[in-house]
């Protein structure tokens, strides 16, 4: 068990780099099987979703050669059809993407239920119709997922709400589908224009992925590729929001500055300055913060997975902002823990009024899911005194080594050991 303790109230100066984008990631290695071939995956970011995805593509008989901690071998030449039980598709949500590759392949998958954090009721409804209208039979049965098809033949589906899982997993089922299958409503995340371009790297045939109609004319077979993910849109906006958060000068490398714009501008709004390179953006903030109002929204609005590091912002901007979330239910649970370090926040329902206060203080905080402990660890930054962040496997999901990042721009931050039976009495109170 571990924390981090972070001593706060200081200026953040350097130059980090970002990793490979996580969502991307979690999709691009499972598509690899649909290649039953050799496939080599570059720029992978080295995160705990990461690792359980590659620990089931092992468990079902693909060869995985790790070339080094960001660049992977997968032969899925030998792979044989598998369920993935509870143990496995329980710890994440992309686990999903097994469905639409494993039907894909196999024409038959058996996937639990997946996990994930908990921002409310997490369903799949839009998944599910994408298969049935490819021609696949899908059940759910004791908590699994059952699809089935003779063949899965090209079709027309509209999405009746925009998903990313959705719309990347139709792609995966229907990549060797008979025939044209148009998805209309579809999102147009930076990760769903990559898992696109991985598989017409492999010979597929898909056009349209970044606008609101995929168009996915279904071919024979896929063959192997050499690709690398595109860096990871939130890993970046998290390192722009803490520079902004806590003042200073940050220069955040390896990223693609058109998927940051809508971070951009809001930070500006709040009081940063921020100037794009080609690969990189530096974020300043000399000027105290002013209030703004922020909205999540599907790509290229706001993202949702950068709405409670934005709300550490709001905390300490002066005035009064609105922080609406509008692809959530139940995203506001890491409220209380800013609560306690001083924050003025009020949540109603969807939305949040926070008053700015002048500072923060250094409390013991929990991380409640991966972005909410991104912005515990800002807070932490921001705040005056110690904050000690728990429960940081969340963070690991999806940030790579975060401790040492946080530390090459100049912040106090440590990984510390915690004892079971501290653990206990730390509970206890
Ligand atoms: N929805 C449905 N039916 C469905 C699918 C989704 O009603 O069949 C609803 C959801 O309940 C939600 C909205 O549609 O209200 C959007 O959900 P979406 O399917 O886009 O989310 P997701 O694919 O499950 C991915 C990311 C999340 C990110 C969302 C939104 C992955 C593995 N996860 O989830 O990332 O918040 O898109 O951008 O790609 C994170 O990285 O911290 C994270 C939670």
């Amino acid at each position: 068990m571990e924390n981090f303790v972070i001593n706060g109230g200081h200026e953040l100066f350097g130059e980090v780099t970002v990793s490979g984008a996580k969502n991307a990631a979690v999709a691009i290695i499972p598509a690899a099987l649909l290649s039953n071939d050799i496939v080599r995956i570059e720029n992978i970011p080295n995160i705990s979703d990461v690792s359980l995805i590659i620990q089931i593509l092992d468990r079902m008989g693909a060869g995985i050669k790790m070339i080094n901690k960001n660049t992977i071998e997968i032969d899925s030449r030998s792979v044989t059809y598998q369920e993935v039980p509870y143990e496995l598709a329980s710890h994440f949500r992309a686990s999903y993407y097994l469905i639409g590759v494993m039907l894909g392949r196999f024409k038959k998958a058996e996937v639990a239920m997946p996990g994930g954090c908990d921002f409310g009721v997490r369903p799949i409804d839009q998944h599910i119709k994408g298969f049935e209208m490819l021609g696949a039979k899908v059940e759910t049965i004791n908590g699994m997922v059952c699809a089935t098809a003779d063949k899965l033949i090209g079709s027309s589906i509209y999405m009746d709400v925009v998903s990313v899982g959705a719309t990347m997993n139709v792609m995966l089922a229907s990549v060797l589908a008979r025939g044209l299958t148009i998805i209309e409503n579809a999102a147009k995340e930076p990760h769903i224009v990559d898992l696109a371009n991985f598989l017409n790297s492999m010979g597929a045939d898909i056009r349209g992925a970044g606008t609101d109609v995929i168009k996915i004319r279904g071919v024979e077979k896929l063959h192997g590729c050499t690709y690398s993910i595109i860096p990871d849109q939130i890993e970046a906006g998290t390192y722009m929001v803490a520079a902004a958060a806590c003042g200073g000068d940050v220069l955040v490398k390896n990223v693609i500055p058109k998927h940051l714009e809508s971070i951009s501008a809001k930070l500006e709004e709040a009081g940063a300055e921020i100037i794009e390179y080609d690969d990189a953006v530096r974020v300043t903030r000399f000027k105290p913060l002013t209030r703004c109002n922020v909205k999540t929204m599907p790509h290229p609005g706001f993202p949702t997975d950068m709405q409670p590091q934005m709300a550490v912002v709001l905390s300490i901007a002066k005035g009064t902002s609105i922080l609406s979330e509008s692809v959530w239910d139940n995203r506001f649970q890491y409220v209380g823990q800013l609560l306690r370090m001083g924050a003025d926040i009020q949540v109603d329902g969807k939305t949040a009024v926070i008053e700015g206060v002048s500072a923060l203080t250094g409390v013991k905080v929990k991380a409640t899911d991966l972005r909410a402990g991104a912005a515990m660890i800002i807070a932490g930054l921001v705040a005056q005194g110690t904050t000690i962040v728990e429960d940081i496997q969340y963070i690991d999901r999806g940030y790579e080594d975060v401790c040492e990042k946080f530390s090459m721009i100049g912040a106090d931050i440590k990984r510390v050991e915690v004892s079971e039976p501290d653990v206990i009495a730390a509970d206890a109170g």
